[in-house]
């Protein structure tokens, strides 16, 4: 049995709703038949955009979704998404997948998709491929004041005269890599000369520098050392880190379970790392991190376009865990972390939906964030849990507090056991019973599909809170009293 305390005098800070963002690019099909269908399509839609997934982003209070990219950030010209007669391109991603880019969703239609789904726009800007005056265009077109320039004039007459509200911004992508290969110093001196002239055009907006890989410290290291004389500039370190895989997407073995979660696990090691490096350099109020691209990363193929859309892949209760188990890590580190975009949206890497033609779906990491969609805005605090050190049969909890509401989020990580755990609350008496909600499979390479979407789905349950509760294996809890 494991005795979970709940120690509600110790608060760890509020949990930004921005931590349960979203992530949608130009790649595969997360934007034409996952998001997008288009104004005069049958499918049910908003403005073009397939209406379920709007219905659904609202109902788990989708805060923020980051666009463009991604690696296409770094070749997208926003005039291609302006006006009428719109050029298609070579996509960033065509030399994977063959496909252009015809933009039929640029600017104003991703702010209709925003506004639709009740979200903040975070855009992410093209340092390697254009030059600053280029976005600074950009900002001006999106962000001044109704008549104000000529280009807040264009915008009023393709059907905008009020500025949009766009809060964040990054200041390229993976610049370590897909965005110009460059050293952190070279970055460094970048990101400064971009990002004056960003912040030049406005001051309210926040600017996130491309952090980490993952573990890469040392991109930290020269990134805060270089930018120290500036740091102004700055309001948030961009890093990524995808798991990965083990094993098969869909058929995995017990072990590959385990390793995937713990390969999950290892983002609280990058979050702690990474912020100690921050704090080093007395970074820590400009540099909070923006994990704005993390998920499970398996092979192409498994999902329902068979490899047609790139990086698309099913998902099953073990993605769900992951979700959990990130979720939960998020919450405890709440202090460090401004903002965190999951990989992305629809048809994709660890996706919330799978969509094609007539068919729209909800995966089971859909459903965790519907269950953890209470933490947003809430106060962390510190959760212990005993006998939890063996990991491939510990449990992932975090607990918030908004309202005199208490939302505990558990995570069985074991898929051969159940857990008994039971609730312990120092500093506050919480009641008898509680609402509760549970996501489990009696098999955890259970997963949805268009002909079972509701294969895995979440049920409401009312849970005896005084007395030991078992945790189905691979089983995910989320309690509220
Ligand atoms: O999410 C897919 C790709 O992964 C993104 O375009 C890039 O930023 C990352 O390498």
């Amino acid at each position: 049995m494991k005795k979970i305390y709940l120690m509600y005098p110790q608060k760890k800070g509020t949990i930004a709703p921005e931590i349960y963002g979203h992530f949608t690019e130009h790649i595969g099909g997360v934007i034409y038949d996952g998001i997008w269908v288009g104004k005069d399509s049958k499918i049910p839609n908003i403005k073009g955009f397939r209406k379920e997934i709007i219905e659904k982003l609202r109902a788990i209070k989708a805060p923020v979704i980051r666009w463009p990219g991604g690696c296409f950030a770094e070749i997208y010209d926003w005039r291609d998404g302006i006006g009428k007669d719109r050029p298609s391109r070579i996509s960033w991603w065509g030399y994977k997948d063959g496909k252009t880019e015809p933009n039929e969703v640029g600017t104003h239609e991703f702010m209709d998709f925003c506004e639709e789904a009740g979200a903040d726009a975070y855009f992410a800007a093209n340092l390697t491929g254009v030059p600053p005056l280029h976005i600074r265009n950009w900002m001006d077109y999106c962000l001044s004041p109704k008549g104000s320039t000529t280009l807040a004039k264009e915008r009023e007459k393709n059907g905008h005269p009020e500025p949009f509200k766009i809060p964040y911004w990054g200041v390229g992508n993976e610049n370590w890599g897909g965005g110009g290969c460059m050293t952190p110093d070279f970055y460094a001196n970048e990101f400064k000369r971009l990002s004056v002239v960003m912040s030049n055009v406005a001051q309210d907006v926040e600017l996130y520098a491309c952090g980490s890989n993952a573990s890469d410290y040392g991109w930290t290291d020269g990134l805060m050392r270089n930018t120290l004389n500036s740091r102004d500039l700055m309001h948030g370190f961009a890093m990524h880190y995808y798991c990965g895989c083990a094993g098969d997407p869909v058929s995995f073995t017990n072990e590959e379970w385990s390793q995937l979660l713990l390969n999950a696990a290892h983002m609280e090691e990058i979050i702690n790392r990474n912020w100690n490096i921050i704090c080093g350099y007395g970074m820590e109020s400009h540099a909070k991190l923006v994990i704005d691209e993390w998920g499970c990363w398996h092979p192409d193929g498994s999902g329902p376009s068979r490899g047609e859309n790139l990086f698309e892949q099913q998902s099953t209760m073990r993605d769900a865990m992951v979700t959990a188990l990130t979720l939960n890590i998020f919450n405890k580190h709440c202090d460090k972390i401004r903002m965190a975009n999951v990989a992305q949206l629809v048809n994709n890497l660890h996706a919330l939906f799978l969509a094609r033609g007539e068919h729209c779906i909800t995966t089971p990491t859909y459903h965790v964030f519907d269950m953890y969609k209470e933490h947003q805005g809430a106060e962390s605090i510190v959760v212990t849990v005993t006998n939890n050190e063996d990991f491939e049969s510990s449990v992932t909890v975090s607990a918030s507090v908004k309202d005199n509401k208490t939302l505990i989020t558990i995570g069985n990580l074991s898929c051969t056991k159940d857990s008994e755990i039971v609730l312990e609350a120092v500093g506050m008496d919480i009641p008898k019973t509680a609402e509760a909600t549970l996501l489990y499979a009696d098999d955890m390479h259970e997963h949805n599909t268009f002909e079972s979407p509701e294969n895995v789905i979440p049920v409401k349950i009312e849970v005896d809170i005084s007395k030991p509760i078992i945790i189905p294996k691979t089983g995910i809890l989320a309690i509220r009293f």
